[in-house]
């Protein structure tokens, strides 16, 4: 089983998406997806209702994911963990123990290089269409992605 965290500030409007995206393009026998927040503010919370929609719209049911917050012992249960922006990179290897903690923890827009700024904006004080962007830039990550660690096995 390979498993795989995806981390953003709130857990409720970034990595909820990244983490029901992903999940629906690998087999769920073989990956483990899961998703977290640097923050404690959602903690137990449904996903923003805005990023409920988008996912809905593009097939993809995001609303039985609940809010957790990031814990040092994600170090040791996931293989690979990706944040949406450079903030949440900071605040995660901020909690690194050591240097194979840290080697897990990648921005998840490095995986596309057709993208240049690499941080996934936070669209919560956005508007509808800021949701719908981020699920665009967030479906082509995971498609890439997807490849690769089916690639990989
Ligand atoms: P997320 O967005 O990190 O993509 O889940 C946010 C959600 C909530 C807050 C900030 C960002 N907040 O300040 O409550």
């Amino acid at each position: 089983m390979t498993s795989i965290l995806m981390v953003c500030l709130g857990n409720i409007c970034r990595s909820p998406l990244a983490h029901g995206i992903l999940e629906s393009k690998l087999p769920k026998e073989q990956f483990y997806i899961d998703s977290a927040g640097t923050a404690n503010y959602h903690v137990g919370d449904q996903p923003d209702h805005r990023s409920i929609a988008v996912a809905k719209t593009n097939g993809i049911d995001i609303s039985q994911q609940l809010g957790r917050q990031f814990k040092v012992s994600d170090f040791d249960t996931f293989d690979y963990i990706f944040v949406m922006d450079h903030s949440n990179y900071n605040n995660i290897i901020d909690l690194a123990r050591d240097s194979s903690d840290i080697a897990k923890v990648k921005l998840l827009l490095e995986i596309d290089e057709r993208i240049e700024n690499k941080n996934v904006m936070d669209p919560y004080y956005g508007n509808l269409s800021d949701f719908e962007a981020v699920f665009q830039l967030l479906d082509r990550a995971c498609d890439i992605l997807s490849r690769q660690l089916q690639s990989d096995l």
